[in-house]
């Protein structure tokens, strides 16, 4: 399935955050993707949140990687956009992350390559007038499961209008 959104305010995407992490699998990889600016990581702290992390959440654009304990393991954000070499991943010690993180969150994925996990679910932001619009495409079953429960959960009040037909 694929899932279109427009977010016309932050508060929009936090909606949306917090949809994805009330019907989020046990273990999954997430990749933010679009230009500086599109919201990356205002979902990802809104996630974050969403999830019990309290306090500031550090943005990872020098450290690369910022860990988290959630509820039944950690989360892992990453912000790859200062990466000068996919081979500059080693030294993050992907393997011990892998073994660990339980939620991945990667701002950039595009400058990891192929050295991150596959991604169960992208979502790609754009500005869109004065707001973003999010495009969600699995990448997994388990992705596209997520989707559908997110789906019945935005039957409510919650997530993003869903962008109309043809436009
Ligand atoms: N749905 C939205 N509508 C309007 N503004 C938004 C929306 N989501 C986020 N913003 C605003 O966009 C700005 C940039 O957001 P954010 O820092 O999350 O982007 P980013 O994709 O992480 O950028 P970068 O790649 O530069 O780190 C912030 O001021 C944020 O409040
Ligand atoms: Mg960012």
């Amino acid at each position: 399935m694929k899932r279109d959104l427009d977010l016309p305010d932050p508060e929009a995407t936090e909606r949306l955050a917090a949809d994805l992490a009330g019907c989020r699998p046990a273990w999954a990889v997430v990749y933010l993707e679009g230009g500086l600016g599109a919201g990356k990581s205002t979902l990802a702290r809104a996630l974050l949140r969403a999830l019990g992390v309290k306090g500031a959440v550090r943005s990872p654009t020098y450290t690369l990687v910022e860990r988290y304990p959630i509820p039944g393991g950690e989360a892992a954000h990453l912000d790859l956009y200062r990466l000068a070499s996919a081979a500059e991943l080693d030294f993050l010690g992907l393997d011990e992350l892998a073994a660990d993180a339980t939620l991945w969150l990667i701002e950039w994925p595009e400058r990891g390559k192929t050295l991150l996990p596959p991604a169960d679910l992208r979502i790609q932001l754009s500005v869109h007038g004065k707001g973003r619009r999010a495009r969600l495409r699995p990448g997994t079953q388990s992705g596209e499961a997520w989707l559908g429960r997110l789906e019945q959960a935005a039957q409510g009040p919650g997530a993003g209008q869903e962008v109309p037909r043809g436009s």
